[in-house]
């Protein structure tokens, strides 16, 4: 996939390449373990966790910063998020790694980008402060990127 479906898009650029990153690192992940490149498999492995942490401090930061009052409910599925990629990771290590259970989460977060994402990205937009949002992000989250 090499650019986010428009539904999916939250106009913060950085979080766009962080969706965009998740995305390529599922298929990745899918890719080595069909072909049993288990060493490649605990790399993306590693990288959706890592990314996950980083993307959704990212993320929670913004919300916070720019005064978004869905916060709980949005932390709440971020956490679900890393508790799950947990048990894959883990998974991928044992070599037991079901591949149904990386696309269901990757349709899970999916949904999450398309519903609960979008509706911070209405806010920035509406309240005026996407342009900001963006800036911000740009400079702070360029050492964060992928
Ligand atoms: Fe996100
Ligand atoms: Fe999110």
């Amino acid at each position: 996939m090499s650019i986010l479906p428009d539904y999916l898009r939250t106009e913060v650029l950085t979080f766009d390449l962080h969706h965009r990153w998740f995305l390529i690192l599922f298929r990745h992940l899918e890719d080595n373990v069909k072909a049993e490149r288990w060493g490649f498999a605990d790399w993306a492995c590693e990288k959706v966790g890592r990314y996950l942490l980083v993307h959704n401090g990212c993320e929670e930061h913004s919300m916070q910063r720019f005064q978004y009052d869905h916060i709980a409910e949005h932390k709440k599925a971020h956490t679900f998020f890393v508790r799950r990629w947990d048990q894959i990771s883990e998974a991928t290590t044992q070599r037991r790694l079901d591949l149904s259970d990386v696309a269901d989460f990757r349709q899970a977060l999916i949904d999450h980008i398309a519903s609960d994402d979008q509706r911070y990205s209405d806010y920035f937009e509406r309240t005026g402060r996407l342009l900001q949002a963006n800036n911000v992000l740009w400079r702070d989250g360029l050492a964060l990127m992928p």
